[in-house]
């Protein structure tokens, strides 16, 4: 193919030049000739020397599984392009025509993510209290615990045995970011801890409860990890805590079943405290129905709220989001 040649001391200049003129060939490794270095290039390029040489292909690293894995090419366009990496354990949602190829698509996602020791499919909905789910083993190690690093935090968890989602870490940190030093926070429904450790770093004392006793073994150890010993773990179910203490700020992560609590998480704010509630709604009308309901509570109590903001957190099935709403409430 046809190349520039130049001195070796002008190799880089020429090189960037080469860029800029958008000639430089992709793909190829330079040649070493004596005391010069020669270019492939695409085309005739004013102002060099031009010869014919031959290069050596260099091998791209694949970005995707999807580049390697080898399906047959009637569910190729099946291969999911996005996977929960959570850790060291990737955990894939497969459709039905892609569970006889698991195995070969779990090698592939452990040849190009080289961190990536365990892969797994999504074996169920996430379900039951602890709102966890079953896990299909497809390739790599056969384990399920892990360390996963977000925000600056080291959690470490069971993915087989308590709930979480790396795609909560946005708006993890956008609590953290509206957090104040004085606070104390109530995490009612805490898991492992990525709120209530997080928000540790910030806050005065971060009271994080959770009912799966897994998830508060983990967040225990994690509280170590981090040494975040301004978290007070606290085993059970929220209903037997709350409104022994008064929060400033209240998250109630979790979405399926959020509005269930809202009257545990009124009576643990104090007065003008905050309150983030999550849940699930249609892409037509994505608050109005928790909105209704944040404030049916309220009036029962005999409280007023002020919603403060509302977003949604991130896709959850077909037209359906996970939502958040923050709001104040006003004793
Ligand atoms: C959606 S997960 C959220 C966990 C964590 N906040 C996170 O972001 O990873 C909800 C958690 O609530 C816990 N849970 C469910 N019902 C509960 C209850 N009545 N009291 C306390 N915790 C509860 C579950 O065990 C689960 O860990």
């Amino acid at each position: 193919m046809l190349a520039v040649k130049v001195p070796k001391r002008e190799a880089e200049k020429v090189r960037r030049k080469l860029i800029d003129l958008g000639v430089l060939a992709k793909g190829y490794a330079v040649k070493r000739e004596g005391e010069f270095i020669l270019f492939p290039v695409t085309g005739p390029v004013e102002g060099f020397e031009l010869v014919e040489a031959e290069f050596e292909r260099l091998e791209r690293k694949p970005h995707s599984y999807r580049e390697v894995v080898e399906v047959p090419d009637e569910v190729r366009g099946l291969l999911p392009s996005s996977l929960d990496i959570i850790g060291e354990v990737a955990i894939i949602e497969l459709p039905e025509e892609l569970m006889p190829y698991g195995k070969a698509i779990g090698e592939a996602i452990l040849k190009v993510h080289r961190h990536i020791k365990a892969v797994f499919a999504k074996g169920s909905k996430i379900s039951g209290e602890y709102r966890v789910r079953e896990l299909i083993y497809l390739a790599g190690e056969r384990r399920t615990e892990t360390l996963h690093r977000e925000n600056g935090i080291r959690l470490k968890l069971d993915v087989a045995k308590v709930y979480f989602s790396p795609r909560l870490a946005t708006e993890r940190m956008r609590i953290f970011e509206k957090t104040h030093p004085w606070e104390v926070v109530f995490d009612m429904f805490a898991g492992v801890g990525p709120y209530a450790v997080l928000l540790a770093k910030k806050a005065k004392l971060v009271f994080a409860c959770d009912i799966n006793p897994w998830a508060i073994r983990y967040l225990e150890e994690n509280i170590r990890l981090n040494q975040a010993d301004n978290v007070v773990p606290i085993l059970g179910d929220v209903r037997k805590v709350a409104g022994k203490f008064e929060a400033d700020r209240v998250i109630m992560n979790l979405p399926k079943f959020a509005d269930r609590f809202l009257r545990e998480a009124m009576l643990s704010v104090r007065d003008g405290g905050v309150i983030h509630y999550y849940g699930f709604g249609p892409e037509e009308d994505l608050f109005s129905e928790h909105e209704a309901k944040i404030k049916a509570v309220a009036r029962e109590l005999g409280f007023g709220v002020e919603f403060r903001g509302e977003r949604k957190v991130r896709p959850y099935a077909p037209r359906q989001f996970n939502i958040a709403i923050d709001f104040q409430v006003l004793k």
